[in-house]
């Protein structure tokens, strides 16, 4: 087993990274409650695979196990679902002592996690992972959020959870398109923090969409340990942090522009940092043969490289829903050289000439 820390001073945790995690008591032993009650939260399609094998290994430490099941998919990563999850706790009496444990991927572990900030001021909870993209990006550092129709996780708390569990047995189960989307994130955290991780992409990167656990492994320790790095640096996004967002402000304004659920998050980010590693090329940050190295990986992965045409009016209508906006002014991660992420504002018409240069031809089309 790998353990990477969240050196948080008094509200460190641990990431705990192996295969067979879920089904071991043992896993679940430091947040133990015998007096309390956990709720389990997952979605109708996670729920069938895994809740039985997790609520076996809580029952020794807790009271009571109790389950709440969601709708599934970013469509529904909204405050009527949100909703349900305090209701399941409010119709249990549960007070607040008890602990939320969020199994599934990044949909289930930011709505999880925003219900146990708010939930009588705040109860613990868990993170079980069960995609890439949540075992590599979403279950670690604490941004919990739900969408807003004008905007992608725009209402959300920094609240960390006390323990993380990536399981990556529960990989085998996942989609071929969901890994490909995971992969945005594991590219992400090489371009901008490990362009020797980023050469170890481009050797095992068949291996992972394989499903090779040694290798899913790797990868999954490696961007925890980046992104630990940095959260242990800047929890709440104050500066350092937004490096992470990476390809995000295009890939958020393709989500919200083609409808939540359309484009994946993985594969609208996928595009999106074509995108941002063009307009780095084009204010003279990149070299080109860079770019064309992390487009074509991205590629390899399973990722689109090119985005919807939304026009350029909705474009930067989306964009400027930004939480990087300061001042109305809409900031991007460029690439000052791969490894080397900068935080900027950038003229209009070299964002529009990024885009325009990575369009996908002919009608607006979903990214699968
Ligand atoms: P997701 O949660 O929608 O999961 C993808 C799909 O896979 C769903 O249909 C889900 O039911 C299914 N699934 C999950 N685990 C499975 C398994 N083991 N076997 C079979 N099916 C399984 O999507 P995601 O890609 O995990 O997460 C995307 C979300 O994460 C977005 O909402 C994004 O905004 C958020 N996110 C948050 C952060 C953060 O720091 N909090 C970071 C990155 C992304
Ligand atoms: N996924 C971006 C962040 O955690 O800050």
């Amino acid at each position: 087993m790998t353990t990477v820390r969240i050196a948080l001073g008094d509200r460190a945790y641990d990431i705990r990274i192996a295969s067979g995690l879920l089904d071991s008591p043992q896993t679940f032993a430091a947040v133990a409650n015998p007096k309390a009650a956990a709720l389990i939260v997952s979605n109708i399609t996670v729920a069938p695979l895994y809740a039985a094998r997790l609520e076996r290994s809580l029952a020794p430490h807790f009271a009571r196990v109790l389950h709440c099941v969601l709708p599934d998919g970013e469509e529904y990563k909204t405050w009527q679902t949100l909703d349900q999850i305090f209701t399941a706790l409010l119709h249990a009496q549960c007070d607040r002592r008890t602990t939320l444990f969020a199994l599934g991927g990044g949909v289930i572990g930011d709505m999880t996690g925003f219900a146990a900030a708010s939930y009588m001021r705040g109860v613990p909870f868990v993170q079980v992972p069960t995609t890439l993209l949540a075992q590599v990006d979403s279950s670690v550092g604490g941004k919990t959020a739900i969408n807003h129709p004008l905007g992608k996780n725009m209402i959300g708390a920094f609240y960390q959870p006390r323990l993380v569990v990536a399981d990556l047995a529960t990989l085998h189960s996942l989609p071929q398109r969901e890994l490909s989307a995971g992969m945005a994130e594991v590219i992400k955290h090489a371009a901008i923090a490990d362009v020797d991780f980023l050469g170890w992409l481009e050797t095992h990167i068949d291996a992972l969409l394989a499903h090779d656990d040694a290798a899913l492994a790797t990868a999954v320790a490696r961007c925890c340990r980046i992104k630990a790095d940095v959260v242990a640096q800047d929890e709440t996004e104050s500066g350092l942090r937004a490096i992470l967002n990476f390809g995000h402000t295009f890939g958020h304004a393709i989500e919200a522009g083609m409808g939540y659920g359309n484009w994946l998050h993985g594969e609208a980010v996928g595009a999106g940092m074509v995108l941002a590693a063009e307009l780095s090329v084009r204010l003279g940050l990149l070299p080109r043969d860079e770019a064309t190295r992390l487009s074509r990986l991205i590629a390899r992965a399973g990722l689109p490289t090119r985005a919807p045409d939304l026009g350029a009016a909705r474009w930067a209508e989306l964009m400027q829903v930004d939480k990087k906006a300061e001042g109305g002014q809409v900031r991007f991660v460029l690439l000052h050289g791969l490894g080397h992420p900068v935080l900027r504002a950038a003229p209009l018409a070299d964002v529009q000439a990024s885009i325009a240069a990575h369009l996908q031809p002919g009608p607006v089309t979903s990214a699968a």
